[in-house]
C-alpha cells in the first residue's frame, strides 16, 4: 500500500501558477511572461516566496532540471496542464518525481467533448487522445476521471 502524505511536502506545477499548501513547497512554472508576473505578485502578497518557485519556463526545461536536480520521488502532487502537444512527455517526467502514493492531476482530458468527435484530427486533440490511451493502460498508476467541465484525469503513483 502506497504511503499517504497528504500534501505536506512538495508540488510540481507544469502550466500556471498553483496554490500553496499551508506547509511545503511548489515549484511551477509557465511560459507567459504575464501569468509569472501576476503569480509572482500574489506570492509575494500572500508572504510565502520563500516556499512557492514560479519559473518562466517551459514545462520540459523545469520538469528536467528538477530531476537532474534529484528531485526524483520528492512530490506529493502534480498538476499538468501546459501545452497539449508535449503532455505525453510532461505526463512521464512528472511520474518519476512523484512518490510512491503521490497523486498527479492532468486538466483538460475531454477537451470540450472533442476526444469523442472522430472528425477532430489537430495536433492538439489527437495528443490529448493519445495520453488518454496512455495513462489508460498505465499499470504504475491508480486511475479516475472526475466527468466534470473539462475532465480532470486522478492518477495515484503505485
Ligand atoms: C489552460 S492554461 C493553464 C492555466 C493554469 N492551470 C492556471 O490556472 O493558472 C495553459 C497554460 O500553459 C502555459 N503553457 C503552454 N505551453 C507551455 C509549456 N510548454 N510549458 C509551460 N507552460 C506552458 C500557457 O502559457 C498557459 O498559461
Amino acid at each position: 500500500m502506497p504511503e499517504n502524505r497528504g500534501l505536506s511536502r512538495v508540488q510540481h506545477v507544469v502550466g500556471g501558477v498553483g496554490v500553496t499548501p499551508p506547509e511545503g513547497s511548489v515549484v511551477a512554472c509557465d511560459v507567459g511572461e504575464k501569468r509569472i508576473a501576476t503569480g509572482r505578485c500574489y506570492r509575494e502578497e500572500a508572504g510565502v516566496s520563500d516556499r512557492v518557485d514560479l519559473q518562466l519556463a517551459a514545462a520540459l526545461e523545469m520538469l528536467d532540471r528538477l530531476r537532474a536536480a534529484d528531485r526524483d520521488g520528492s512530490s506529493d502532487f502534480a498538476f499538468i496542464d501546459a501545452g497539449k502537444e508535449n503532455q505525453l512527455y510532461d505526463y512521464e517526467r512528472t511520474r518519476q518525481l512523484l512518490y510512491p502514493g503521490g497523486l498527479m492531476v492532468i486538466d483538460i482530458t475531454l477537451w470540450l467533448g472533442g476526444v469523442a468527435e472522430v472528425t477532430r484530427q489537430d495536433p492538439g486533440t489527437c495528443a490529448v487522445r493519445a495520453l488518454n490511451q496512455h495513462v489508460h493502460t498505465d499499470s504504475r498508476v491508480h486511475l479516475g476521471l472526475l466527468p466534470v467541465a473539462d475532465g480532470p484525469t486522478l492518477e495515484r503513483k503505485v
